[in-house]
């Protein structure tokens, strides 16, 4: 059934969960607090869904009319909010911002809408209002989630579970990979394992030990191949356990002590250099952000189309022959 989805936030996850939600043929309303970046929304959306439209991975007839017909973009919380079904909270990453929008929400939305934030390490639910917590819960995206298909679901402490297995049902139907989570924890468990990582790439790259190149062939060409087929668990199976017990009880890797800083990473945002958007980062990316976004997408659907035909060895899709 078509729902009334009510987008809040139209940045880098908002515009594109909008069109995430208008795909799975659900009627969207999306707002901002910023009209510049609700206008700007509007051609992000279009283009991500050339680009899909391009590789076969929406239907023909989503056209730019389609998408204007299917999201309207709105000015004001009141008129996102009227009749919502379900309300997909994607603002900035800061309690205050998101309690003060959970109140507004609150005065104005519909009782029976779900609340679902899309947050990614602040634990949003004591920041939401107690009567509305029963039907509050995360759905947490992956960036760009009209490519990315894994979407954390966490139930809130009093959340009904009818709700938490609608959220699921509904991601499942427009073809994504819900993961209910036991419990709330920062990052959830994707986001955990890269910020693992970025641990160890912090620690490699500040040491003088890898430069960005070296660190990013070791991924592509060692672990980032393997990892859709065999993941990190089955790999260990395929592994064998006892070298994992040996590597634990001889002790020869330590993993690095918790920092707050890292002086390669503070010195290149003084410089200006913030990443694919302003034109550099660990790399030099040039200003065409919009054809470099167009080549990351092609890139991950022709993968996305081989691993579907190629199949996993790993995680709830596992397959064994
Ligand atoms: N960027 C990612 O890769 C990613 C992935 C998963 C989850 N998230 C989470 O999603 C949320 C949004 O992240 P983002 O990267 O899209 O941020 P963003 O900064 O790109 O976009 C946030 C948008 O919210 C708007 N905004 C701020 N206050 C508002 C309000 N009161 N009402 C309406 N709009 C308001 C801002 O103008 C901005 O356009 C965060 O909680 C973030 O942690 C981000």
């Amino acid at each position: 059934m078509a729902l009334k989805v009510a987008v809040l936030g139209a940045g880098t996850m908002g515009h594109a969960l909008a069109l995430v939600y208008a795909l799975g043929g659900h009627e969207v309303r999306l707002t901002d607090s910023s009209m510049a970046m609700l206008d700007k929304a509007g051609g992000l959306m279009e283009t991500a869904l050339a680009s899909l439209v391009e590789a076969g991975e929406a239907p023909a007839g989503c056209t730019p009319d389609w998408l204007h017909h299917q999201v309207t973009r709105l000015p004001t919380l009141a008129e996102t909010l009227e009749d919502a079904d379900l309300i997909v909270e994607a603002i900035i990453e800061n309690p205050d911002a998101k309690r003060a929008l959970y109140a507004e929400v609150d005065r104005i939305a519909p009782m029976a809408a779900v609340i679902a934030s899309n947050t990614s390490y602040l634990d949003p639910f004591p920041l939401i209002p107690e009567r509305r917590q029963a039907r509050s819960l995360i759905m947490h995206w992956y960036t760009p989630p009209y490519l990315v298909d894994l979407v954390d679901i966490v139930a809130g402490p009093t959340c009904e579970q009818a709700i938490v297995d609608w959220a699921a049902e509904l991601v499942a139907a427009m073809g994504k990979v819900p993961l209910v989570m036991k419990t709330f924890v920062p990052g959830y468990i994707a986001n955990r394992l890269q910020q693992a990582l970025a641990a160890e790439v912090y620690r490699l790259i500040d040491e003088g030990v890898a430069t960005a190149e070296e660190i990013d062939t070791a991924v592509v060409h060692g672990l980032a191949l393997r990892i859709p087929i065999v993941a990190i668990m089955a790999k260990a199976d395929f592994t064998g356990l006892p070298i994992l017990q040996n590597a634990l009880r001889n002790a020869t890797y330590q993993p690095p002590p918790p920092r707050t800083d890292s002086p390669t990473l503070d010195r290149l945002i003084a410089e200006g250099r913030t990443g694919v958007m302003a034109g550099g980062g660990y790399y030099d990316w040039g200003k065409d952000t919009a054809k470099l976004f167009a080549a990351r997408d092609r890139r991950l659907m022709a993968l996305k189309k081989a691993l579907r035909e190629i199949g996993t060895m790993a995680g709830s899709t596992r397959q064994m022959d």
